[in-house]
């Protein structure tokens, strides 16, 4: 066992390593990663960035002309058919308040609103919004006031980490839009599709319960 690790004594090499991949080792690894890191350094050496060599592999497919309306304003843009509501939002009209969690219709953190009925936007195509109206996050201000709802998730705590809070204020919208003044159960109802991974849903409820009592008191 000892004689595989000794160096050649006629050449100077070291000793064939086990080509068994359960038999990889540590530095095995490391020298594989030292290859990935060569090609990497090398793609500029060629003339690009590694940003622009990545877009020139990505496959860019067929695209449609779509007008839509986000917080106010029209937007004419070219879409490739592949595109969702929220990477249009994000990537395109860097709009980057909507954020992107499961990325699968689960978690409501990619919540807008589309034509005023809260939406997945990671689950709707960009082609389909052709003529919508789009609200998102930072859309809800208005001449540097906060909105009434995100005026109370600043005064319940509504946010802990916050990456939950722009969906939970878009669906908490459409709520208050509907409903002046909703018990903390329709609250708890509306929201249910828009989870919180720091679990903070008593501060989110009271925050919206204390905007519709706000709102409700003005009427
Ligand atoms: S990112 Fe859209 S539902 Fe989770
Ligand atoms: S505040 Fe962190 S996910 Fe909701």
């Amino acid at each position: 066992m000892g004689d595989t690790k000794k160096p050649d004594k006629d050449s100077g090499n070291p000793p064939p390593r086990p080509l068994n991949p359960k038999q990889q080792s540590r530095r095995d690894f490391l020298e594989g990663a030292g290859t990935t890191a060569v090609v990497a350094t090398a793609v500029p050496v060629l003339g690009i960035s590694a940003a622009n060599a990545q877009q020139a592999n990505a496959v860019s497919g067929p695209t449609t002309s779509i007008r839509l309306t986000v917080n106010g304003v029209s937007h004419s843009v070219d879409v490739e058919d592949r595109w969702t509501l929220v990477e249009l939002l994000r990537d395109q009209l860097d709009l980057t308040g909507t954020k992107i969690g499961c990325d699968r219709g689960e978690c409501g953190a990619c919540t807008v609103l589309m034509n005023g009925t809260p939406v997945y936007s990671c689950s709707q195509l960009a082609v389909w919004v052709d003529g919508a109206e789009i609200t998102t996050v930072e859309g809800l201000a208005q001449n540097g006031q906060l909105s009434t709802v995100q005026q109370a998730f600043v005064d319940n705590n509504g946010p802990q980490c916050g990456f939950c809070t722009p969906g939970q204020l878009m669906t908490a919208t459409a709520l208050l839009n509907n409903t002046r003044s909703p018990s903390s159960d329709e609250v708890r109802s509306a929201l249910v599709g828009n989870l919180c991974r720091c679990s903070n849903y008593n501060a989110i409820v009271e925050a919206v319960v204390s905007a519709g009592e706000k709102q409700g008191g003005a009427a």
